[in-house]
């Protein structure tokens, strides 16, 4: 029987493990980055902003001394900054053991578009994603029993409080014609999930030993809302769950042993909002195995890169 109430207590002691955490200058990375800290991993933790980063390191050395960090620039919109960043990994480090694909932005007040002309949310929670995971590929193979998992939201499906059937817009994905920013939002978190079911699907392909897995942090008070108006700041209150329940799935997504990969967690109480992370099943449309192969073909060609398994 699964562990219905899983926690942080349940991680084992992970020394010796190397572990990239993308988004952990604040909210659900950061929090993640401490916890992980304290079971004794290495971090490597990639910030758009030195400042923040800066701040990261101190709070979580406040806590646990000897953590083992490395702070690395990575704005993760930004394709050329992803490939440096994988450079610099790549030249440093002989492995890895996790990778945590956790940054993201939501429903920015008008759009946006990243250094190359994509769409911003877009950009910065799929396809940054989808080029780093596929540049660090040859590290997470060199590595046994590696894992890559990346954040999605409840939001990637029709829910309570978003009436549209989230669709990846083939026809427009950048949303030139007319700007929703919470279709675009949506767009972008039904992608993290169709792209982890192909990664792990392509990875047992290949005879790779590393699986993918995804998570959604139900609703979570973080810095995520802060365009999101007043209302979701007195939600934020009222009704979001704290940190350190939000951060649950993504950890254990990335620690329950035994998986066999494509499993997605998160909380099970109050329409998938609040609870502590089980097995959860997410949409029909993001197990489209159709869908998820075109959107690894357009990715591939939007970011000029091409994996090699
Ligand atoms: N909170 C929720 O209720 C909720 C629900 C569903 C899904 N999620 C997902 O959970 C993940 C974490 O969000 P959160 O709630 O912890 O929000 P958060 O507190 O706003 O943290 C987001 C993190 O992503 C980083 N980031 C954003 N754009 C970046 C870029 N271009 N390059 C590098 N880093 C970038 C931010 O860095 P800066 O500090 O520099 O801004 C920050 O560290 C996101 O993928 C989000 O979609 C959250």
């Amino acid at each position: 029987m699964t562990n219905q109430k899983w926690t942080a207590n349940d991680i084992p002691n992970q020394t010796g493990k190397t572990i990239i955490i993308t988004g952990a200058t604040s909210g659900i990375g950061l929090e993640a980055a401490k916890i992980l800290a304290a079971k004794g991993a290495k971090l490597i933790l990639p910030v758009r902003n030195a400042e923040k980063g800066k701040n990261a390191v101190k709070e979580i050395k406040q806590r646990f001394p000897d953590a083992d960090i490395a702070v690395m620039p990575l704005d993760i919109s930004d394709l050329d900054s992803v490939r440096q960043f994988a450079e610099k990994v790549k030249t440093k480090y002989s492995k890895l053991d996790l990778l945590m694909n956790n940054a993201g932005i939501m429903w920015t007040p008008q759009r946006m578009l990243s250094k190359q002309g994509n769409e911003m949310q877009f950009a910065t929670n799929h396809l940054g994603h989808f080029i780093l995971t596929g540049l660090l590929l040859s590290l997470i193979k060199a590595t046994p029993n590696s894992r890559i998992v990346t954040q999605s939201s409840v939001l990637h499906k029709k829910t309570q409080g978003q009436d549209f059937e989230p669709q990846i817009q083939f026809e427009d994905l950048n949303f030139t014609k007319s700007y929703d920013t919470k279709k675009v939002y949506a767009q972008s978190k039904l992608a993290n999930l169709l792209f982890t079911y192909e990664l792990d699907r392509r990875l047992k392909q290949s005879d790779i030993k590393a699986i993918a897995t995804a998570s959604h942090p139900g609703y979570t008070a973080t810095n995520l809302q802060k365009d999101a108006g007043f209302m979701m700041k007195i939600m934020n209150v009222v009704l979001a769950q704290k940190v350190d329940m939000g951060v649950l799935p993504i950890l254990r997504a990335a620690i329950e042993p035994d998986l066999k990969g494509g499993e997605f967690y998160g909380p099970t109480k109050m329409n998938e909002m609040k609870g502590y992370p089980e097995l959860v099943s997410s949409s029909d449309t993001s197990y489209d195995k159709e869908l998820a192969r075109k959107l690894w073909e357009v990715s591939e060609n939007l970011v000029d890169f091409k994996y090699d398994f």
